[in-house]
């Protein structure tokens, strides 16, 4: 009766099991009502690990961090591939990456950490400075003024900002662009078509990543379709000024697969996604928990007042060339300070690792775990974000949490008196952490330096609660706000 109803009996050394109450499903929707509310539950009735049945799968959920290392250390018993890469076909309809099924041989690793990391930074810092202050200031997108204010949703400003910035960072301008005012038009209009197709792919995101197909949401796929169609080599090769990633990928593709062109281009979706899905949200709470705060407020103002002082600099809207290198945005360990908590805040993002085969799990307390073929690992990093052992207070915004008592960064967390390895983890961990983190935290932090230094923004509503957050895309990343919040802002008088 236990194998025909798909029901999983406990053995002797596993973890606790629970099937939940409807077959196949299992524990999905408890878990997918609200994540961190489950797993805390299950946590309290059996401890550090416990197995949950989730649509089909058998997911053991480990929440003691000190036991974290036995998963994010690349043991020989744990895959990452084979979750990433099918998760990716599923979502963007691209033949498999995983040089395992035999469509590519490209190792996909290696192109992100080098077009994104190290060397590959400074540039593309550079490039999204310029994009940023020409799309504030002079690009039509918003087209800011002195003499009033423009009221504006906060999500809605950040997502316009930092789509069309980062969209023409990673992709490049059209061959055209600058040249007149026409070409200007046409590739404005092909930044908000991808921008429209963007937000209506993101929406049904959750349930392709879920395993619905994406032929039920009619709107969706065309969205993902259209994304895809602008990104065929025949359309990109017309661009310059693009980045690394994209111009390498694009010759990988060539020449290590077998990949037709639209596959190709779908590849390129993914990574458009990669790029933005996390970043808009993460921009929304930084800006709006750091506008709610006037003491984060003040103390982000002196940082940027002192950053320009020092590098010789003074922002005027009619001619927007601020420039700031790594190592000036490196040293902003307040607005760094302000992001890292409004990110821990509003991360809920699920590391996963699949067994490759039977093993036993060692936890920290001496205690192992019988861990079965094809069983799913999974931490909840966001436990630890809201931990009040770790972090004191832990559902209010302090913009200092990261601050140590020099004003540099806090690297030093404890959970029982215990020094903590992992206490902040919206970008992942081990291998597959986030290739794009650097990159990702010094755009924000760019964002966050050009409104100061060119906008007077305030909320219109001062006393305005935070919004709750969007439960629906929890396990992905950072979650969106379940609705915006509207401020006003203008343009500073020099
Ligand atoms: C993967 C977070 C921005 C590129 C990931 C993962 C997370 C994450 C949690 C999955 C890690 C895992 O599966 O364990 C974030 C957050 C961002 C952000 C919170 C912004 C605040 C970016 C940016 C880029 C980027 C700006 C690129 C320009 C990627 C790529 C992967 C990835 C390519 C897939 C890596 C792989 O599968 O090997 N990100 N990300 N991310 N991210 Fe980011």
């Amino acid at each position: 009766l236990w194998l025909a109803l798909g029901i999983r009996k406990r053995q002797p050394g596993e973890p606790p099991v629970e099937n939940g109450l409807i077959p196949y499903l299992g524990c999905a929707l408890q878990f997918g009502a609200n994540p961190l509310e489950f797993l805390r539950s299950r946590q309290k009735k059996h401890g550090h690990i416990f197995t949950c049945k989730i649509a089909g799968k058998y997911f053991h959920f480990l929440c003691d961090p000190f036991s974290y290392h036995a998963v994010i250390r690349q043991g020989r018993h744990l895959d990452w591939k084979k979750f990433h890469f099918s998760t990716s076909v599923k979502a963007f309809g691209h033949d498999s990456m995983d040089p395992r099924h035999g469509y590519t041989t490209e190792n996909l690793h290696q192109t992100f950490l080098k077009t994104l990391q190290g060397e590959a930074l400074p540039s593309l810092i550079e490039t999204m400075m310029e994009n940023l202050q020409s799309v504030m200031l002079q690009s039509n997108t918003l087209n800011p003024t002195q003499d009033h204010w423009d009221v504006d949703g906060i999500f809605a400003f950040c997502y316009k900002v930092m789509f069309e910035s980062g969209y023409l960072t990673l992709f490049g301008k059209d061959l055209g662009y600058d040249k007149n005012a026409a070409h200007e038009e046409a590739q404005k209009a092909l930044v908000l078509n991808a921008l429209e197709n963007f937000k209506e792919f993101d929406k049904i995101f959750p349930a392709l990543v879920a395993g619905l197909p994406i032929h039920v949401f009619k709107s969706g796929y065309s969205a993902r379709e259209n994304l895809a169609k602008t990104m065929l080599a025949d359309k990109l090769s017309k661009r310059k000024n693009m980045s690394d990633l994209i111009s390498l990928r694009m010759l990988l593709n060539d020449t290590l697969s077998t990949f037709n062109d639209l596959s190709k281009a779908r590849t390129h979706v993914a990574l458009l996604w990669a790029s933005q899905a996390n970043t808009l949200p993460a921009t929304f709470w930084s800006l709006l928990y750091m506008i709610r705060s006037p003491e984060a407020m003040n103390a982000a103002k002196m940082e940027v007042k002192q950053i320009l002082e020092r590098t010789g600099q003074h922002a005027d809207p009619s001619k927007p060339q601020l420039t700031l290198s790594r190592e000036d945005l490196d040293n902003m360990h307040v607005i760094d300070s302000i992001i890292k908590e409004a990110m821990r805040l509003s991360s809920a993002s699920m590391n996963v690792r699949v067994a490759k085969e039977d093993f036993l799990l060692h936890l920290d307390n001496q205690e192992s775990y019988r861990i079965r073929k094809d069983d799913v690992i999974a931490l909840y990093p966001q436990m630890l974000h809201f931990d009040p052992d770790i972090y004191e207070d832990p559902l209010t915004y302090k913009y200092d949490r990261y601050l140590d008592d020099n004003r540099q960064e806090k690297t030093t967390f404890y959970r029982e008196g215990r020094k903590l390895r992992y206490y902040y983890m919206p970008f992942g961990s081990g291998v597959t952490k986030c290739p794009g983190r650097f990159f990702a935290v010094h755009e924000i932090k760019q964002f966050l330096v050009l409104v100061l230094s060119y906008f007077d923004m305030e909320l219109l509503d001062s006393a305005v609660k935070v919004p709750p957050l969007d439960q629906s895309r929890a396990g992905l990343g950072i979650l969106q706000p379940t609705y915006d919040v509207d401020f006003r802002y203008k343009l500073k008088t020099p």
